[in-house]
């Protein structure tokens, strides 16, 4: 199969990002941040996440950031939202678009939203209702579509049948999460292809972590495959804060990087992306993951 000529990237950083970072951001500071990333000309960012703030609480300012964002037409602002609840408050803070989460196994499932699968796929139907009613766009996720931190290994038909369910559920496209980061480019080939089986490839999305360093190959070997939207974190920022010791998701200067090189239109400056993450990591207090960023100033780039 031959690559996309174009791919829309995803920046989760301020949300699968933020999540696990234990330095506390201001309101004010996740406002700069996200707008800082519009600018460098990415087209969709999940800038929040409507869940309970006692679970996670990072993201306990997320109504007041959507709030306080100045909107551009040109710019999807979306939030993830676990339920009724939290796609209301979402509303609220005038989200363009919300996602909904689904596990592949039932002990991550258990684990992040406190319910079995089938229990999460009908609590999503009100919420799916509710968003039609108010045109808003819904995006599904499946995390540990590759292996499972409780679990181990995982079949793709186990997660062919949940996002079969979302997508037949409304949502506009599911993104396939390795949550953990152990997927391997034929792994990933193979579960794309289950995956297809059910859902129009345009629809399906990727998202690597880079626990194990496999995130770009996967990116690659999906491509190979036909998908054209991938989620990245800039400056690789995050993890997940229930699966343990889980890297961040592959880091957007780097996913740039080789989209470039393979002749790949985004849309996105790579200088400009480089520099907001230099400038995260620097308020965040940690080193910058993405290994472009690193390789950057002593190029004689900056
Ligand atoms: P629960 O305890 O089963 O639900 O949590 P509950 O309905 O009994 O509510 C418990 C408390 O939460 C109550 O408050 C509710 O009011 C409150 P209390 O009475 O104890 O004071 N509550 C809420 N508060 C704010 N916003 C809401 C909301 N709903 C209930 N929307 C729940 C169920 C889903 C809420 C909880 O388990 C939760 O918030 N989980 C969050 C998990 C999470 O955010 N995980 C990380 C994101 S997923 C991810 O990172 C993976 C992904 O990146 C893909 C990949 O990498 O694979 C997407
Ligand atoms: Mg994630």
């Amino acid at each position: 199969m031959t690559l996309p000529t174009q791919v829309t990237l995803v920046e989760v950083g301020p949300r699968d990002g933020l999540q696990n970072e234990a330095t506390p951001l201001t309101v004010q500071d996740k406002v700069n941040f996200i707008r800082a990333l519009a600018d460098t000309g990415l087209s969709y960012i999940e800038a929040g996440s409507f869940v309970s703030p006692k679970w996670v609480p990072q993201m306990a300012g997320s109504g007041a950031v959507l709030g306080a964002i100045e909107r551009r037409e040109d710019v999807t602002d979306a939030a993830l939202t676990p339920n009724l609840r939290g796609f209301e408050d979402a509303i609220n803070a005038r989200v363009d678009e919300v996602a909904v989460f689904a596990a592949a196994t039932e002990s991550f499932s258990q684990k992040n939203i406190n319910c079995s699968i089938s229990e999460s796929l009908k609590r999503f139907e009100p919420l799916m209702a509710a968003a039609k009613k108010a045109k808003i766009p819904v995006r599904g996720y499946v995390s540990c579509v590759l292996g499972c931190p409780y679990e181990g290994a995982v079949a793709p038909e186990q997660v062919a049948s949940v996002a079969k369910a979302l997508y037949e559920m409304g949502c506009r496209e599911v993104s396939l999460g390795d949550t953990i980061g152990t997927g391997t480019p034929t792994a990933t080939r193979e579960l794309i292809e289950a995956v297809a089986a059910h859902i129009p490839r345009e629809h399906i999305a990727g998202h690597f972590h880079d626990t194990y360093g496999q995130a770009l190959a996967n990116i690659y070997a999906s491509l190979l495959e036909g998908v054209s939207v991938f989620d990245s974190s800039v400056a690789g920022l995050g993890g997940c804060p229930y699966a343990k010791g889980a890297s961040g998701n592959v880091a957007t200067e780097d996913v740039l990087y080789m989209l470039q090189g393979l002749g790949i239109e985004t849309g996105v400056d790579l200088e400009a992306i480089i520099q907001v993450g230099n400038r995260i990591s620097q308020r965040l207090r940690r080193p910058n993951s993405s290994r472009v960023a690193q390789a950057w100033p002593t190029k004689g780039h900056q």
